[in-house]
């Protein structure tokens, strides 16, 4: 048996996964890293970690029982977006990479508003957002020049992963879209935007299909893997591309919903010239010369991570949420806004903070889990309603992540979506939307949709109650309100954060 393997670099940790040509999953590694949080709002890493980490999780693979280092034909990769890596003229990184995460740069993003006007949204066809990728390179120009002056090139996380392991430089469309310096729509670097902001053709490397090979192991690290240094390597994509193509998210029509520890709602889309009006992204997708629409909620899982690990450290997730199914929707008039890190969509706003909203004396805890998972659902239900109101069609949605897990989550899902809900079973995440990648790159099949066919099986689906569907109609009007109302708040409240 031949495979592939699929390299998911997340926040947290790395996961790698072995898949056969039947799309099984026949082993799996994974290793974490650190996040430094230096101040509030900062949130970085050190590329090398990723490196380490992800040789251990490949050796690990390759020594798997009965599985031989020239049975595994290729690797590819999903990715965390955005993440800056300036690279020296040695192709070392020159400070802590700067993340996704990281709300630091309000100023460089309203320099980049004024800097390129309607230019923006035509050419980058996203809004400045603190999450990405230009205003990272900005803020470390006006900030640590001296790191400015050694970088000689960027990269995005996986790109610096992939580097390591092949000696080559590339960077795929899919993450590329996500660093505000790409003509999504004529997939090239824009030299308009890199001349308004100064900076050289040559500060981003080369542009490939997700696809497409790059190259094969340095010698040196198919030593260290244990894989063969023939192993085919495929450039990847973003997490968000590659979660959808492990969804099978890859024609009109189908929308994903992840709930990782930040949440998605992501929509395929062919047209590329669709507007949106920078209101959600709009990305390049894994599949060549195809697109997706997204929206991003930014402490999703996260939130609930928060909840578990302040009032429930000692209880696994199902143990925290035993009972969460017989609290009736809208957790008896609790709602929670799930802006711990402050939002993206639809308010793109680096200061607001949670809420709960309607605090009773007969509240439990439990109550308050529940207001958690609506609240975060309601912050997906923002996108919907506006994929919605720009044409989309949304009536059957793909659910992965945390949000896939529990039968309570998924039921909640559709009566807030209003739109069928379906889970996948064995769902793998953006790691098997990876593995997808090599395995088409190294011809197992003739179409990424080809290998969908074979590798992304559908689980139990979810079908509103009309009910809930009215209940959650109301609810949501009142959650649409407590941004407008706490903003100026927590505004003020900015002064006392640490
Ligand atoms: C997307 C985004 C996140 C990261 C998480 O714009 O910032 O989904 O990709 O890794």
């Amino acid at each position: 048996m031949s495979y592939v393997v699929g390299i998911d670099l997340g926040t947290s940790a790395v996961k790698a996964l072995l898949v056969d040509k039947n799309g099984t999953v026949a082993a799996e590694a994974s290793r974490s890293y650190p996040l430094f949080h230096e101040h509030s709002g900062w949130s970085e890493q050190k590329a090398e970690d990723w490196v380490q980490a992800t040789i251990e999780a490949l050796n690990e693979l390759a020594s798997s029982n009965g599985i031989a280092a020239d049975q595994i034909e290729g690797i590819s990769f999903s990715g965390q977006m955005h993440g800056l890596v300036l690279l020296d003229a040695e192709n070392k990184p020159v400070r802590n990479a700067i993340l996704w995460n990281d709300t630091r740069t309000t100023a460089q993003c309203r320099e980049i508003e004024r800097t390129l006007g309607d230019k923006l949204l035509g050419i980058t066809r996203n809004p400045a957002l603190e999450g990405f990728t230009l205003p990272k390179i900005l803020w470390v120009r006006q900030y640590e020049p001296q790191a400015f002056e050694q970088a000689k090139l960027f990269v995005l996380p996986k790109d610096y992963v992939r580097y390591a392991l092949t000696g080559e430089l590339h960077m795929d469309y899919s993450d590329a879209a996500g660093t505000l310096l790409l003509d999504v729509a004529g997939k090239e670097w824009s030299g308009d935007v890199l001349s308004a902001f100064e900076l050289p053709a040559s500060f981003c490397p080369p542009l490939v299909e997700s696809h497409g090979l790059v190259g094969t192991l340095l010698p040196e690290i198919a030593e260290r893997t244990g894989l063969q240094a023939s192993t085919k390597v495929f450039a990847g994509g973003a997490d968000n591309a590659c979660g959808a193509i492990g969804a099978g998210i890859l024609s009109e029509g189908l929308t994903l919903s992840s709930i990782g520890t930040s949440g998605v709602i992501l929509s395929y889309e062919n047209d590329k010239d669709k507007d949106f009006q920078g209101k959600v992204h709009f990305f390049n997708h894994g599949k060549e010369n195809s697109f997706y629409a997204m929206g991003v909620t930014l402490a999703a899982g996260y939130s609930l991570s928060w909840f578990k690990k302040t009032f429930a450290p000692n209880e696994s997730f199902d143990e925290m949420l035993q009972g969460v199914g017989e609290v009736k929707p809208g957790a008896g008039g609790l709602i929670f806004t799930p802006y711990l890190v402050g939002e993206r969509t639809p308010h793109a706003d680096p200061a607001i903070r949670a809420s709960f909203i309607g605090v009773d004396g007969s509240h439990e805890r439990i109550h308050f889990a529940r207001a958690v998972m609506e609240g975060i659902t309601f912050s997906l239900n923002e996108s919907v309603d506006m994929f919605r109101s720009v044409g989309k069609t949304v009536d059957k949605v793909v659910s992965i992540g945390g949000g896939a897990q529990n039968p309570v989550w998924l039921q909640m899902q559709a009566d807030i979506f209003g739109a069928t809900v379906v889970a996948l079973e064995n769902e793998q995440g953006p790691g098997l939307g990876a593995a997808m990648l090599a395995a088409y790159g190294c011809g197992w099949f003739e179409s990424l949709e080809a290998c969908a066919d074979k590798f992304v099986k559908h689980a139990a689906s979810y079908e509103p109650q009309p009910e809930a569907v009215e209940t959650y109609k109301g609810l949501f009007r009142i959650y649409q309100q407590v941004y407008a109302q706490t903003r100026g708040m927590n505004e003020a409240l900015v002064a006392y954060r640490g």
